[in-house]
Parts: structure tokens; C-alpha cells; sequence
């Protein structure tokens, strides 16, 4: 790798959003765009003016000038390409989830560990701006010792098409269970499920999977820490809620019910009208490279020369996707792990996969796998010096 990492997006719905990001990123240079369509392909090509165009995963992999793959294609293929990937000599960022089974969440962090190759995946919202306020007061101290975390995903996904009708809840929890192990740095121990409501029959039969909502407690590891995450997909009368919450000794802090709405800050032992505050997270700028600050406020569609755009998505996640971009960029320049980094992003994701499992079994207690737990992975690593 020279002083810019090569950096390919492979789908491009999602994946067109971060585009204009690795353009303008110091230490990338947005080298190829992957997917199976031509069309579309050329079209976010000519707009973006990128030359190196796929539309053959495996021909992309033969790329030896490609470095790193951002892989955003749907949820079915994501550990299938990351796989690959890794196989192939290429980092990976992948969006969320990980995978759809324990298993290829192993074989991921198995072959990062062989490789010595970066993965990261790409979770919005442990970088989304509210989650940025809660953490910057928690590591000054402000919310004193926390006490609880809990968090919440909830959209009706009727009418979506291909693998989406009928998925399990907490097959894609990433987004309500990343916030509350990322606080911390927490780590899930094991987990505990209930199914709760039915959803209609139609939707049912194709992943034998009843649950209107799932509803899971995590317990922490070495720590008196649990958190509860709760989700729904179908039938439920909630169109979009992403939320987290965390309570501590000193401050706790809300998410709103309703989106755009100020987050509330509590704080302990003040006069009753001063308790609660609303507070709107600052955008947390400063901490990128001046030229992708301004994606955390504005989207492709709200960049002068983009502004005509029809096929890029364009919805911004709390102002995450430059400091995705920026975390995975760094780490890979600077040789560090990212966050979250393989093993992180398994245990993640292993949550959702085992939390549903549980929820079939009646809420029987699943315990995470050795394999997403970081002294397991030092005591290998130890094991592999002496
Ligand atoms: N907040 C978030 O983290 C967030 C938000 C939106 C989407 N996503 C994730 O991003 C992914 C894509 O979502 P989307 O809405 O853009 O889906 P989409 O169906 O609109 O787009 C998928 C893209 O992948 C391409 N593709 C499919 N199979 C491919 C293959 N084998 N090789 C190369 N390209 C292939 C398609 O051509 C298309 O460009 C999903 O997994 C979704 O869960 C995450």
C-alpha cells in the first residue's frame, strides 16, 4: 500500500453515499465501483468520474491495485464477500450485519487473524452524532458509573422486497446492540430473548419466525453491566425509531421518541424543574479531516455538484458515514485495529443471531462463542509466542 489506500465500494444504492467521502479523504483514493447492473454502474461511474468499473465481484478481487473493499451489497452476501475477500488479500468494511450465522462470523475472524488483515464493520450508529455526545459524556466523566444501557430499532419494513419479508427481528440488531456494547467497550457474555406479538402467517413461513417484537437482555462480560434492546419489522405500528439510552449514577441521557426531536439529559440531585434537559448533540466535525467535515452535516444530495442525483439514498445516519469512512481509513494507515474491529463487530452480531435463537427456545439463556471474546483471543495469541 502506497501513502492512499486503493479503495473499492462494491453496491451501489447504500454504497454510492460514501463515494464523494473516500474522494475527498486524505489518505484514500476511491479507486473502483462493483455491481452487477451496467447501467448503474456507468452512471454512478461517469458521475463520479471513477474508471475502474466491476461488475464481477470475483474479477474486482483479481485486482491487485485494489486494497480495500467497502462491501454494501444486501445482507445474504455479506459474509460470502467478506470471506472472499479476506481470501483474496483485500481489508474489508463491510455494512451491517456481519453475517447471518454464528458460523461465518468464526470464519471471518478466524481469517483476520490468519491474514493479519483489517475488518471492520460498518455500524452507523456508534458513530451517529447523538451517540458521539453520550460517549464524550461519559468518558469525562459526566454521567458518573453507568448503571444501564438500553436501546431500541424499530421500522415497518411491509412491502420491502427480496430477503427482507419475514426476516427475524434481532437477525438485524446491529444497530440497537452496537450502541450499548460500544459505550463501554462492553463486551456481550450471554443473552436472553422473548418473542412477543405474532406476525401475519404469509410472513411467518419464510424464515419460520413469528415474533412481532424481540426483546433481548445482554449481560456484559466482567462487568454488573446488562443492557435491553428491543426490536420490530412487521405489523407493529412504529414506521422508525433508532434510540439509545443510557442511565448513569450522575446524568442519563434519552433518546427522543420522536426523530429530530433534542435529546433529554437528566441530571441527579438538582431541583425538580432543572432535572431534565433537552440537548442537541453538536455535529462532532472536529474530529475528521477538514475535507470530509462537511458530510456530517450534508449529504451527496447537498453537495453543490451532486445535487441533481437520483440513484444514491441519501440519508446521512446522524452524520456517521464520514466518520465511518474516517475510521476505517485511519486504522488501515495507521496499522491499529478499527472499531469495531472483527472479533467486536462478531460478538455484535452474534447477539441478534443468538437472541433469536432464543426467543424460538422461550427465552433460553444463549452464551456468546469464545471466539468474540478478547481474552480468548490474547490468551491464542500468547499461546502462539511462547
Ligand atoms: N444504517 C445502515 O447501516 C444501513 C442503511 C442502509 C442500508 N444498509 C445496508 O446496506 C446494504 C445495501 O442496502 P441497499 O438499500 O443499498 O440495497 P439495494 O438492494 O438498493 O442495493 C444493493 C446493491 O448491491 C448490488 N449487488 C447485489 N449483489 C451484488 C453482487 N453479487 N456483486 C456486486 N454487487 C451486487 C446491487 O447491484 C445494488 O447496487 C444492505 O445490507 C443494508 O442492510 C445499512
Amino acid at each position: 500500500m502506497g501513502n492512499k489506500i486503493n479503495i473499492a465500494i462494491v453496491g451501489l444504492g447504500f454504497g454510492a453515499e460514501f463515494i464523494p467521502i473516500y474522494q475527498r479523504h486524505p489518505n484514500a483514493n476511491m479507486y473502483a465501483i462493483c455491481q452487477r447492473n451496467s447501467e448503474k454502474l456507468n452512471q454512478v461511474g461517469d458521475e463520479f468520474k471513477i474508471e475502474k468499473r466491476y461488475t464481477d465481484y470475483d474479477q474486482l478481487l483479481k485486482d491487485p491495485d485494489v486494497d480495500a473493499v467497502h462491501i454494501n451489497t444486501p445482507i445474504p452476501d455479506h459474509a460470502i464477500q467478506s470471506i472472499k475477500a479476506l481470501k483474496a488479500g483485500k481489508h474489508v468494511a463491510c455494512t451491517v450485519p456481519m453475517a447471518t450465522t454464528v458460523d461465518e462470523c468464526r470464519q471471518i475472524v478466524e481469517l483476520v487473524e490468519e491474514t493479519g488483515l483489517t475488518y471492520m464493520m460498518m455500524e452507523t450508529v456508534v458513530y451517529a452524532r447523538e451517540f458521539l455526545f453520550m460517549k464524550e459524556l461519559y468518558e469525562n466523566g459526566e454521567l458518573g458509573k453507568i448503571q444501564f444501557l438500553k436501546a431500541s430499532h424499530q421500522q415497518d419494513m411491509d412491502g420491502w422486497p427480496n430477503y427482507w419479508p419475514g426476516l427475524p427481528p434481532m437477525h438485524y440488531a446491529t444497530h440497537c446492540v452496537g450502541p450499548v456494547l460500544a459505550l463501554t467497550k462492553g463486551e456481550a457474555e450471554y443473552v436472553s430473548c422473548f418473542g412477543s406479538g405474532t406476525i401475519r402467517k404469509e410472513l411467518q413461513a419464510h424464515y419460520n419466525s413469528p415474533f412481532a417484537v424481540e426483546s433481548t437482555h445482554i449481560k456484559f462480560r466482567n462487568s454488573d453491566l446488562s443492557a435491553h434492546v428491543y426490536r420490530s419489522l412487521f405489523d407493529t405500528a412504529r414506521q422508525y425509531r433508532e434510540s439509545f439510552e443510557v442511565y448513569g449514577s450522575k446524568k442519563s441521557v434519552e433518546w427522543p421518541l420522536v426523530e429530530g426531536k433534542p435529546l433529554i439529559v437528566h441530571t441527579a440531585k438538582r431541583p425538580e424543574p432543572q432535572i431534565a434537559e433537552e440537548m442537541h448533540s453538536p455535529d462532532y466535525a472536529h474530529l475528521l479531516p477538514e475535507p470530509i467535515q462537511r458530510f456530517t452535516t450534508k449529504g451527496v444530495y447537498d453537495t453543490d455538484e451532486h445535487q441533481h442525483l437520483s440513484f444514491v439514498q441519501g440519508a446521512g445516519h446522524g452524520g456517521s458515514h464520514p466518520h465511518l469512512v474516517h475510521e476505517f481509513v485511519s486504522a488501515l494507515a495507521a496499522k491499529r485495529e478499527p472499531f469495531p474491529n472483527a472479533r467486536q463487530s462478531a460478538n455484535i452480531t452474534c447477539v441478534g443471531i443468538l437472541a433469536h435463537e432464543s426467543a424460538m427456545q422461550g427465552g433460553k439463556q444463549m452464551n456468546l462463542p469464545e471466539f468474540t471474546l478478547e481474552h480468548v483471543q490474547a490468551e491464542n495469541k500468547a499461546r502462539e509466542l511462547v
